[in-house]
């Protein structure tokens, strides 16, 4: 068998795995990889992962902006709608993370009350335009999907189904939550992420220049 195949099998083998609730194991590679909630201790491991996903971010103020941008809100005021795929040692190299309201997110995001808020304000004003600009051209999107997600995995666990996996565990959480559906922006660029969407399932729902809306119904 080559290396090529080998992978396949592998790859073939999580991802028939990963579908079984909570714990998931690759056999051939004796890899096993939880889904879970996320917890404040994985906050450094997701840190990480989000810096080396978004490479363009790379003074520690861009990083700061970054964190303050996409991820801390989300660790620290909604964690309940965030999970992690934590490898064998129960370190995560991958996450989902969810405001689950738009109508909250944005009273409590852009309070200018918030840490993450004065500290975009501060030191990165045009990521804190953007993610001004972003709220508003989704917010008729977000009528119809009040959720709205982030998902990064590291490049050694990507196209291994651990991204399909974070994205069941969050719909089956905003289901039971009484959520009807949650969108995303991608950029029309990024070539994994709109594939991974369209083989989701989620629907192109709106165009803005350079990005995609995705939205996904959770099924109530
Ligand atoms: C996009 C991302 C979350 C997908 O997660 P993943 O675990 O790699 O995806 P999965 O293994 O569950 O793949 C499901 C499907 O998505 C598509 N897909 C995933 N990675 C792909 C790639 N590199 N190229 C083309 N299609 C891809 C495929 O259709 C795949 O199904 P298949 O393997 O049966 O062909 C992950 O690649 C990632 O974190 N990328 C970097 C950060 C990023 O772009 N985040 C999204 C920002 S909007």
């Amino acid at each position: 068998m080559s290396g090529v195949s080998r992978f396949s099998f592998a790859r073939t083998q999580l991802k028939n795995r990963i579908k079984a609730p909570e714990i998931h194991k690759r056999g051939a590679l004796n890899v096993t990889m939880e889904i879970r909630q996320y917890r404040p201790e994985d906050k450094i491991a997701l840190r990480r992962v989000c810096s080396v996903t978004a490479p363009a971010f790379s003074t520690d103020k861009e990083k700061d902006a970054l964190y303050a941008a996409y991820l801390d809100y989300y660790l620290d005021c909604e964690s309940e709608y965030c999970f992690v795929a934590a490898n064998d040692d129960g370190v995560p190299i991958g996450y989902v993370i969810c405001a689950h309201d738009y109508g909250e997110y944005a009273r409590r995001y852009f309070s200018r009350e918030l840490p993450y808020s004065t500290k975009l304000l501060k030191s990165a004003p045009k990521v804190w335009l953007s993610k001004k600009a972003e709220a508003a051209l989704t917010k008729k999107v977000a009528a119809e999907y009040p959720a709205h997600l982030h998902i990064d995995i590291l490049p050694e666990g990507q196209r291994m189904g651990i991204g399909t996996a974070l994205v069941d565990k969050l719909k089956e959480k905003l289901a039971s939550s009484g959520i009807g559906g949650v969108y995303l922006v991608c950029s029309a660029k990024n070539e994994k992420g709109v594939n991974f969407y369209r083989k989701y399932g989620f629907k192109e729902v709106k165009k803005l220049p350079g990005s995609i809306v995705f939205g996904l119904k959770t099924g109530v």
